[in-house]
């Protein structure tokens, strides 16, 4: 028998895969030692897929110390969220709360608290680095205690590195699988760009990451990457093979679909896949 763990994000993240990650895992090898995920955001798909031995980073501080303090005691994060209730006032309170003032299991509550209670569950932050997403009036329960003790179980094991990507993806070995999922490149007036960070990803951070993942590919490293389908971003993987996946299902590139809305670009063939 099979044992599954069915581990959720803790946090709703914008552009989070939470509804593709089952799908998007089937198309990655199997055969790698390290997984790395440079841009791990919300983790869903380091949580659909739960490696054996795994590298995330990101550049939001805030939500990597989430994750350290969670591997380190979810039951005290836990306890924090307990002692918090989910109304106007307190989530103005606890909007104005620095961060940085406040031990690490209480600011990756507060996080959590902010994330859940927030209109539409989505980080914002200004140019100061504080949150400032309204109040989402939701009537609904902010946390799940036996999912916080699941993804600290995943957790366990994982290097955590609050790190830009190219850091984060500098001792990666010919062994190891790569999975990337960037801000997305602007999209129909529509833009990703500054929603995470209070750094922007600019075109010039996508040119850098393709000559990354052209250099990944030189060295042998098995990489995936998902990115908005726009003529821009066809024009920097040029030569890799590109999947168009509608948030539905997965179609033929070729075809005269409308809701194709996202590419899901590999360094490797068909034949590496589970599938
Ligand atoms: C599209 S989101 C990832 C979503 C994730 N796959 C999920 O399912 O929740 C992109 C992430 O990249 C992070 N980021 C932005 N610029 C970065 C950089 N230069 N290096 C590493 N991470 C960065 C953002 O903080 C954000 O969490």
């Amino acid at each position: 028998m099979k044992f599954t763990f069915d581990a959720k994000p803790v946090l709703k993240w914008a552009g989070g895969k939470q509804s593709l990650a089952d799908r998007l895992i089937r198309f990655f090898p199997t055969d790698f030692s390290r997984y790395y995920e440079p841009f791990v955001g919300g983790g869903s798909v380091l949580l659909a897929l739960r490696p054996k031995q795994a590298v995330i980073g990101d550049l939001n501080d805030w939500l990597l110390d989430t994750y350290v303090a969670l591997r380190k005691d979810h039951l005290q994060v836990a306890r924090y969220l307990d002692a918090m209730v989910n109304t106007r006032e307190e989530f103005e309170r606890i909007r104005r709360v620095d961060p940085a003032s406040l031990d690490p299991f209480q600011r990756a509550a507060h996080l959590i608290y902010l994330n859940k209670t927030c209109f539409r569950g989505l980080f914002r932050v200004n140019r100061q680095g504080r949150f400032n997403v309204p109040y989402g009036a939701y009537d609904r329960r902010y946390h799940d205690p036996d999912n916080l003790a699941t993804v600290a179980a995943c957790l366990r094991g994982v290097e955590i590195r609050y790190a830009d990507f190219e850091l984060c993806l500098a001792d990666v070995l010919d062994e190891d699988f790569v999975y990337m999922d960037p801000p997305y490149h602007k999209q129909g007036g529509y833009s990703d760009f500054d929603r995470y960070t209070k750094w922007k990803f600019r075109e010039a951070d996508h040119v850098r990451l393709a000559a990354l993942c052209r250099d990944l590919d030189l060295r042998g490293v098995r990489w995936a990457l998902s990115n908005s389908d726009t003529p821009f971003v066809r024009e920097l993987f040029q030569g890799y093979t590109m999947h168009a996946i509608s948030t539905r299902r997965e179609i033929n590139l070729n075809s005269q679909e409308r809701d194709i809305s996202e590419l899901f670009i590999t360094n490797y063939g068909d034949d590496d896949h589970d599938e």
